[in-house]
């Protein structure tokens, strides 16, 4: 099956990284995309760190964990490998990730799996939003 894609795509769907849940997370978010019937889950906790002398500071990615509920196996290297970027960045950094970087940093994805790189970054806009409201 795996025949066709990348090496990094199999790498991060036999072995992904960061899967589980955080308890107690800073924010939340759920993901169902009708089209295919995937649900994921996106858990943060989010950290402040000084970025000057002048007492200023931004807050990050602490920490980051997926359920991928049920999926392909496109959503579940794509969502290995949102985590492995987002962790430790900003929040204003973050929130620039778009399709493409998750699709480049996979090696490419096939046109029918362009969907399962949207849904992973809408996954972690949606878990800072959800930080936000709170
Ligand atoms: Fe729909 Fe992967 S998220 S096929």
């Amino acid at each position: 099956m795996l025949d066709k894609y990348s090496r990094q795509i199999e790498k991060h769907f036999l072995n992904p990284r960061n899967q589980g849940i955080i308890k107690n997370s800073d924010g939340e978010a759920l993901i169902n995309e009708s089209q295919c019937g995937d649900v994921m889950k996106v858990y943060i906790k989010i950290g402040k760190r000084p970025i000057s002398e002048n007492s200023k500071s931004e807050k990050y990615i602490k920490n980051i964990k997926v359920e991928n509920l049920s999926g392909c196996f496109a959503i579940v290297a794509a969502a290995s490998v949102m985590t492995e970027i987002v962790k430790g960045k900003s929040l204003k950094e973050v929130l620039k990730l778009i399709d493409k970087n998750i699709i480049d940093e996979l090696g490419g994805l096939p046109l029918s799996k362009m969907h399962c790189a949207s849904m992973v970054v809408k996954g972690i806009e949606m878990a800072i939003n959800n930080y936000r409201e709170k």
